[in-house]
């Protein structure tokens, strides 16, 4: 088999630009471990920045993400008993959409299927090889067939546990970690949403967060240990649990039937450069973020519009300096939102402060110091407009 660019992983990253090179008269391939069904029901991340969107609508993703899609015009911060509003829409006029991740791989598969040009899907033992030639290769399994895939580019959107970023040997990389001591307990229920924008609480048993999905379909998050089990959480724990973390006088959250719950452990990730020869890594294959600014879907989107320019400057005048530039400048957007995904997550989740020491003033104090950085927050036009800017989008196609 050829083509021109041999995508491995079918998740956002991999299916955007394999559907932004198709509109540029570029031929790709996705290659997709899992089966169709899985990767239309894989619950995760749900709310898109104003560039992502405005991304979606040019590119014929806009129809239903319009229709069925939620416009956010700001979001809740909530401490110490008091919730606050942060209005992104009055204090820099802009705002977010609340669509699920899964929604936006339906519209991309059905654009694909449109196209005649659908992903491969349970394709098995996917290697890469020859990527410092001009002509690497994918190795690959379907259906108990072997196929090898050749392309001018090979690239690697296939996620944080893929095959991709482990071809590129050690020396020749630099790679970042920090793991936090939570994870986030995520739930679905059909049941009316019981706020009109985002709840992120900081509660002194841990953090939680008010999402939702439509106005019949609530997402709601709890901070736990991330090597708790899932068995441990019946729906009777979870639904008093985020009453206790969400609750304010005067409000009710309502229950309803939790269709979906699983934990998912906490970490921060990059692997610098983003490039080796001929293979490009995009969205988690290369960086991971904690979820607390709602920003890992958002960041594959803009390594798949990144690297779209750079592969069409490449085709059409063999230009090789967005080749070039790809990694440099993905991983500036990247270390931004670093940045703003760990100030998120280290402002709203309980460190388990224990009495170092002997001191038992050790207890709480970083609880109280981020109770004053709420306030700080909330009491400053200043400080809330940087956060709406970084929750609302960075420039989506700008070179800065
Ligand atoms: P992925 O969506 O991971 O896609 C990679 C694809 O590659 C997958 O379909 C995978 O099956 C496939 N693949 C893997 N290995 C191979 C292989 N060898 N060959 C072929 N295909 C392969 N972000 C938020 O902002 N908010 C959230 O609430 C949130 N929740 C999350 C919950 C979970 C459990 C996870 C894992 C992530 C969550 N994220 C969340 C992050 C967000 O979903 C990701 O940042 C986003 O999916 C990244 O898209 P991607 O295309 O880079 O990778
Ligand atoms: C959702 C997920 C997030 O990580 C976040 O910060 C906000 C919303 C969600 O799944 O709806």
């Amino acid at each position: 088999l050829t083509t021109q660019v041999a995508i491995v992983g079918g998740g956002p990253a991999g299916q955007l630009l394999s559907h932004l090179l198709r509109l540029s008269g570029i031929d790709s391939v996705v290659l997709e471990l899992r089966d169709r069904d899985y990767t239309i029901q894989r619950v995760r991340a749900g709310v898109l920045e104003h560039g992502a969107v405005e991304l979606l609508r040019e590119v014929g993703l806009g129809e239903r993400l319009d229709r069925e899609g939620q416009e956010h015009h700001g979001i809740n911060l909530q401490f110490d008993g008091e919730r606050h509003n942060v209005s992104f829409h009055d204090l820099i006029g802009r705002s977010v959409w609340v669509y699920g991740q899964q929604e936006v791989i339906k519209d991309l598969m059905q654009a694909h299927d449109a196209a005649g040009t659908p992903a491969r899907y349970s394709v098995s033992d996917v290697r890469v090889e020859d990527i410092l030639s001009d002509t690497p290769v994918v190795y690959f399994t379907q259906d108990g067939q072997d196929y090898e895939l050749r392309g001018d580019f090979v690239v690697g959107s296939d996620g944080a546990h893929g095959v991709c970023r482990p071809t590129i040997p050690a020396e020749h990389k630099k790679t970042y970690r920090r793991d936090y001591p939570f994870g986030w307990l995520g739930i679905l229920a059909h049941v009316r949403p019981s706020t009109e924008e985002l709840i992120y609480s900081l509660h002194e048993r841990g953090f939680a967060m008010h999402s939702m999905r439509s106005e019949k379909v609530s997402r709601l998050y709890l901070q736990v240990d991330p090597h708790d089990d899932i068995a441990n959480w019946s729906d009777e724990r979870i639904w008093s649990e985020l009453d206790t973390r969400l609750g304010i006088p005067g409000w009710t959250l309502h229950h309803g039937e939790i269709f979906d719950k699983s934990i998912t452990p906490m970490h921060s990730f990059v692997s610098d450069p983003m490039r080796y020869g001929r293979l490009f890594l995009a969205g988690d294959s290369a960086h991971i973020v904690p979820p607390t600014g709602a920003k890992g879907l958002n960041l594959a989107i803009a390594d798949a519009a990144y690297l779209h320019e750079a592969l069409t400057d490449w085709y059409r005048d063999g230009s090789e300096t967005g080749l070039d530039e790809y990694s440099p400048r993905s991983l500036r957007r990247v270390w931004q939102i670093q940045h703003f995904s760990s100030w998120m997550t280290r402002m709203l989740h309980r460190f388990d402060e224990s009495a170092e020491g002997g001191h038992p003033e050790n207890v709480d104090y970083d609880y109280h110091v981020q109770l004053g950085q709420l306030r700080l927050l909330t009491s400053s036009e200043r400080a809330m407009s940087h956060l709406a800017e970084v929750y609302t989008g960075l420039p989506m196609l700008t070179r800065q």
